[in-house]
């Protein structure tokens, strides 16, 4: 009887914790395209794996009249699950209660299941949706963000950490997502910012809307802030599931293993993807999708600095990384941020060992004033630092340009590569053929009586001596000249006999890459 008594008690206190912020708010929420912290939770895990933590934490603040206020749960929801059948650790901030703004027992409740993620070793996923600091718990707010910083920072390398906006992020709280490694963001809905659009036209007297400051667009294409980008909450999920199907759960373990393809059954074309004329670009990623099980190639960053391309793929069931050129987009040059782009995500890769396989045309670090200005050096230097820096198995591709610092820089052998292989169309040198004649047969073109037609000789020259792989090759810094059909075959080779690859580094608490 007291047992029944006590159960029917446990169960009017979970159907009022389960009513979050009340239908009204709940039916804003809706009225927006949002769905419910819990909803999302839900639909985001597999079916019937979540289990909730803490529902009956409370705040503890008592100024301005909180100790007159419930409010349930204290705006955010937290627990584990599984997602593909492997455990995952969640939270979702609840903008039904007080705008899902973060108090100290909320920021408790997020670094408690942060804790767990990290002694488990299992990805972290938070969905963002909060005013920010709560603004009635003062320092405490402020000391709840930094412990949730704190412990982002701890995390990053050991377990993949996912930040999905799907609401407000404003104020510090933005740096928790900035920490993580994928951030996610759906149009419409998401909205980063420090200081909001009201702040910014008190201060500055500038003008903007919430959407053009800090929508999803803005942070996918301009700012890089995020690495997916979607139209509704369920294109998000969807994407969220993509990815985790490619990352290792943790730093100690690798990715999931798919099933072996008939390597007979593949087409290959790409000989048609490749222009015949070598100063028309083409789309890099039909080249990666062409050489990769099932063309499944799941791109990060892919609106942001699009001169680069990111992303993960499949080969013979193992993920493999590509880093690639993308010659449609400012003929594939390095700049600042395609560098930041690579930089990163380079430096997850070798976190989560993560084979890295490179592609490579590009004309250089892309020059002028603005870049200049920008900071290409210091960004230009993080490829550099990263791919040396990088201990898994690197192999590289050459398929047309690699002209002066980018070929460096586009992990050659001087970096560590382990295997650098050259398409026939390769064109392997300091700078493109018209710039080099310009320069070193300067006086003859000059004082030439025809200098066009001795120009074009002298093009006609450099070219035939040095716009090939077989100089490189000479020297042993191409390993191996290929037919571009042969590409899949010869990087499955290549990545199978890199297996157990071992790399000695020189002792060091941590190196200073160039931020
Ligand atoms: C306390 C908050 C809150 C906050 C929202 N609410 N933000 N309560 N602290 N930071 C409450 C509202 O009072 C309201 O409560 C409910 O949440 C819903 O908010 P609305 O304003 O009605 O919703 P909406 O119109 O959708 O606007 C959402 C919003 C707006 C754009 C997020 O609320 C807003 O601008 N909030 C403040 C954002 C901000 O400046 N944050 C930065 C804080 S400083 P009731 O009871 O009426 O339902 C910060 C520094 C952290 O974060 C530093 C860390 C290093």
């Amino acid at each position: 009887m007291a047992i029944k008594r006590k159960s029917s008690d446990l169960k009017k206190r979970m159907q009022n914790a389960l009513k979050g912020g009340g239908s009204k708010a709940i039916e804003k929420q809706k009225a927006i395209g949002k769905l419910t912290a819990r909803e999302r939770i839900i639909a985001i895990l597999d079916p019937k794996s979540f289990h909730e933590y803490d529902l009956f934490v409370e705040h503890a603040a008592k100024d301005f009249d909180m100790d007159k206020k419930q409010l349930p749960g204290d705006g955010v929801i937290t627990g584990t699950g599984t997602l593909s059948g492997k455990p995952v650790c969640i939270y979702a901030q609840d903008f039904t209660v007080a705008g899902g703004s973060l108090g100290w027992m909320h920021a408790k409740k997020i670094t408690k299941i942060m804790d767990h993620a990290l002694k488990l070793k299992v990805p972290i996923i938070g969905i963002n949706d909060s005013g920010g600091a709560r603004i009635q718990e003062g320092v405490n707010s402020l000391a709840g963000y930094g412990e949730i910083f704190y412990r982002n920072t701890r995390a990053s390398g050991v377990v993949p950490q996912l930040s999905i906006i799907l609401g407000p992020c404003a104020g510090g709280a933005v740096y928790s997502p900035a920490l993580t490694d994928f951030v996610f963001v759906v149009d419409k809905i998401s909205k980063m910012f420090i200081t909001g659009p009201e702040v910014i036209k008190t201060v500055l007297g500038e003008e903007i809307s919430m959407e053009d400051l800090g929508g999803a667009k803005v942070h996918a294409e301009v700012t890089g802030n995020a690495h997916f980008y979607s139209e509704s909450e369920e294109d998000c999920f969807s994407q969220i599931k993509q990815l985790i199907s490619f990352i290792p759960w943790n730093n100690q373990k690798k990715a999931m293993s798919f099933p072996k393809k008939n390597p007979k059954s593949r087409q290959y074309n790409i000989e048609t993807i490749m222009p015949t004329d070598p100063k028309q670009p083409y789309d890099v990623r039909a080249i990666i999708k062409a050489i990769v099980d099932d063309s499944e190639f799941l791109e990060v960053h892919e609106r942001f600095a699009a001169n680069i391309v990111v992303g993960y793929a499949r080969l013979q069931g193992e993920t493999v990384a590509f880093v690639a050129n993308q010659p449609m987009v400012l003929a594939g040059v390095l700049d600042v941020d395609s560098s930041d782009k690579a930089g990163r995500f380079i430096r997850y890769c070798n976190a989560f060992s993560i084979p890295i396989i490179t592609l490579v045309d590009l004309p250089g670090y892309l020059p002028g004033i603005d870049q200049e200005h920008a900071g290409v050096i210091r960004h230009g230097a993080k490829i550099l630092y990263a791919y040396s820096e990088a201990t898994v198995p690197k192999i590289t591709v050459i398929l047309r340009k690699a002209y002066g610092g980018g070929y460096i820089a586009m992990c050659s052998h001087h970096l560590r590569a382990d295997f650098v292989f050259a398409w026939p169309t390769a064109e392997i040198a300091v700078m493109g053929p018209e710039g080099a004649a310009n320069i070193i047969f300067r006086k003859e073109i000059v004082n030439a009586e025809n200098p066009d037609e001795i120009r074009k000789q002298k093009i006609a020259e450099y070219k035939k001596k040095f716009a090939n792989p077989y100089v490189a090759a000479a020297y042993g810094y191409i390993d191996g000249v290929i037919e571009p059909a042969e590409t899949r075959k010869i990087l499955l080779h290549a990545i199978d006999i890199s297996a157990n690859k071992t790399e000695i580094t020189p002792f060091k608490k941590h190196g200073v890459p160039p931020f």
